[in-house]
Order: structure tokens, then sequence, then C-alpha cells
């Protein structure tokens, strides 16, 4: 992997760059559209690809190491060859999807196990075999096993949890450092900051995660229930000591202000079920602000979804029509509104983006945090 910075803002720590994978280039600051299943739930390939130009997907590996299973995947020859992306791909480790979704599980120095939340059977992750799970799936971007601390987090299981999440690192280096990727094309490993809400364990855990080089590093453990302004305090901290030349990963994170404001302190990647599960509830992202469109104010409001927006299905369809849908739970009221939301995702990042190499970024997100919390 390859990553080049084209420009840096001069009033933030907002950069663009462009980084290089097998599977292509992915132009930063990115928000990742979330395909915890191997698809991003309710939008298909030609859509991500034609309408809103994503440039990279995330899957995760908890899931499709459960369902389908390394099998299917293995025979499929990876996730690209399954799902039909052809398009970079990232993988998360199961480090946050273990501790969110299994309710029997057991956190030792050797590894996790747990019981599936789809049959109850028995499982172990340990950071040696969440490598190979990742080398099966096939992702260009990998991630490391961590422990995703929970909020609020006692200082003592933070630091604890901080240490072993470290040793865990060093096992998922050696473990991917000796093994070959499956199917002929490189893949890379991030290593993920955590330490929870506390400055110390932050900037400890930045400088270990540093020291060992890789070709990107991720912050995860926030947007967990923290205020947002104790996420970006520790963004700060943080991306003060990983490198200034590679990609910066923010897990989950988050609200388009959280974005706009993460992107202001030096963050590159984004990932973030926001703007999927929200649109099946009827949450629609818009440059105006926010809009529940399950609201009886837009009962007859035969107006576009979006008059500014580029996205076909904005202007096809009514506010009414879509306010419908969704509370007929139509299926296709969860495809306009998830396609709608991600397109919104995709213009804020690649706005952001062409602001920054313009050097306008700073009073435009300034401009653009007053507007998006707004609820029309
Ligand atoms: N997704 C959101 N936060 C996290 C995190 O802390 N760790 C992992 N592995 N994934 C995440």
């Amino acid at each position: 992997m390859n990553f080049t910075l084209q420009a840096q803002d001069k009033l933030s720590q907002a950069r663009a760059g462009v980084m290089e994978t097998a599977h292509g280039k992915i132009e930063t600051p990115i928000f990742m559209p979330v395909g915890t299943a191997g698809t991003v739930k309710a939008v298909h390939q030609h859509e991500l690809v034609n309408d809103i130009q994503a440039q990279i997907i995330l899957g995760n590996t908890y899931h499709l190491y459960l369902r389908p299973g390394l099998d299917v995947l293995h025979k499929a020859g990876g996730l690209h060859k399954f799902n039909g992306w052809d398009r970079p791909i990232l993988t998360d480790s199961g480090g946050y999807q273990v501790y969110s979704l299994t309710e029997v599980r057991k956190i030792k120095e050797e590894g996790v196990t747990f019981r599936s939340h789809i049959d109850g059977s028995k499982h172990l992750f340990t950071p040696e075999n969440v490598m190979d799970t990742q080398r099966i799936i096939g992702a260009d971007i990998i991630m490391a096993f961590d422990e995703c601390t929970p909020y609020p987090c006692d200082y003592n299981y933070a630091r604890r949890s901080l240490d072993m999440t470290h040793r865990w690192l060093k096992r998922c280096c050696d473990r991917f450092d000796s093994t070959d990727p499956i199917y002929g094309y490189d893949q890379t490993l991030f290593p993920i900051v955590q330490g929870s809400v506390y400055k110390d364990l932050r900037e400890k855990s930045a400088e270990v995660i540093a020291s060992f080089e890789r070709e990107g590093n991720a912050i995860g453990g926030l947007s967990v229930g923290e205020p947002a302004e104790e996420m970006y305090a520790m963004t700060e901290v943080v991306t003060k000591i990983l490198p200034y030349e590679k990609p910066r990963y923010l897990m989950g994170v988050g609200t388009p202000i959280n974005i706009l404001e993460n992107i202001a302190l030096g963050i590159d990647m984004f990932d973030c079920v926001m703007p999927t599960r929200n649109a099946r509830n009827g949450m629609l992202f818009t440059r105006n602000g926010i809009i529940n469109i399950k609201n009886e104010k837009w009962k007859d409001d035969f107006s576009a979804i979006e008059a500014e927006s580029d996205l076909m299905m904005d202007q096809v369809y009514s506010k009414a029509y879509l306010r419908h849908l969704i509370r007929s739970q139509e299926i296709l009221g969860a495809q306009i509104a998830s396609l709608h939301n991600l397109h919104f995702y995709l213009w804020l990042v690649k706005e952001a983006r062409e602001k920054i190499i313009a050097g306008t970024f700073y009073d435009w997100k300034e401009k653009m945090v007053k507007v998006l919390g707004v609820r029309l």
C-alpha cells in the first residue's frame, strides 16, 4: 500500500491524500460504507460504484467467519470474488463485535471465547487466528485484534486492557508477517490505538502503535457513548503522536459533524453504520440538516428528497413518497434512504477534500457544523 499526501490545511490538521491498494485508489479523507456481512445493507454494488462512487467498503471478520464461514470464502477465492466488489475492502478484526454482539464471553491473554449471536455455538478468537481469518477473507486492509473498552471504563481496567491489546498487536504482527497472502495480492495490517478517555493512556498507546511502523494506523474505543468533546480531545492527543505521513483511521465514527471535526484533527478514514442503520429508521442526512422522514410534516410534501443533490433517486422520489415507504416498511424505502445517506456522507468527505485542496476547508467546516445538526 502506498499513501501520498497532496495538501495540508493551514488553519487545522486536515489533509488530503491518496492511498493505493491492490484493488485501486482511495482519495482521502474518505468514508467507508459498512458492509458487515459482505453487503452494504439494502444497496447494490452498481449503486455503490455508479451512483455514489464508493471507493472502499468495510467487512466484518466476526460476521463473515460465522456466516458464510471460512470454507465458503476460501472456495470463492476471497470476499472480492464472493460479493463481486473489485474495489478495496477493509475488514475489522472482530475486536469490537465480540464485545458488542456476544453475551457470553471470556477475555484471557490467549484470546476471547464467545458464543455466536446466531446459534449460540462456542468460538475462540486469538490474535493469530484472526490474522489467518482475514487472510482468507482477503481484504486489502486488515485490522489488528484488540479490546475495545466500553464507556465509562475504570482507569485500571483501561490500562490493563491496553497493555494486553499491545501484546496482542505483537502477536498479530508476528503472524501476519510470517504468512503470505492467499490470493496473490498484498494486504496490509493496521494496528489500533486504545486507552479509553485517559490522555496518558492514549499517549502511551499512540507511541507503542507508532513504534510498530505499519503502513497505516487506527484509533479505536471512541464513539462508544462518551461526549463528543472527549472524543475530539482523544483524537487530538493521538494524531499528534501518530506518524504524519501515514493514513489515520478513526473507527466507528460518526455523525456528519463528528466526521468534519475529526478531519480537522488530521483523520483520513472513517466508517460508521449510522448512514445505513438510521436510514432504515427514516433519518435522512442532508446538507441543510437532519430530516425524520416519518414525521407528519412530510406527509404531503411532494418536493424532491433533496433538491440540491445530484443523486438520481433524490430527484425521482418525493419526501411524501419516501415517508410512505418507510412507514409501510417497504424494502424500497430502506433502499432509497440508505443510498441517499451514503451519497450524503460521500459528498461530505469529497467536499472536505476539495476544500482542503483549495485552501478553504476551515471556514467551510465551521459553516457546515452549524447547519448539519439542525432538525428540519
Ligand atoms: N470499531 C469501532 N471501534 C472499534 C475498536 O475500538 N476496535 C475495533 N476492532 N473495531 C472498532
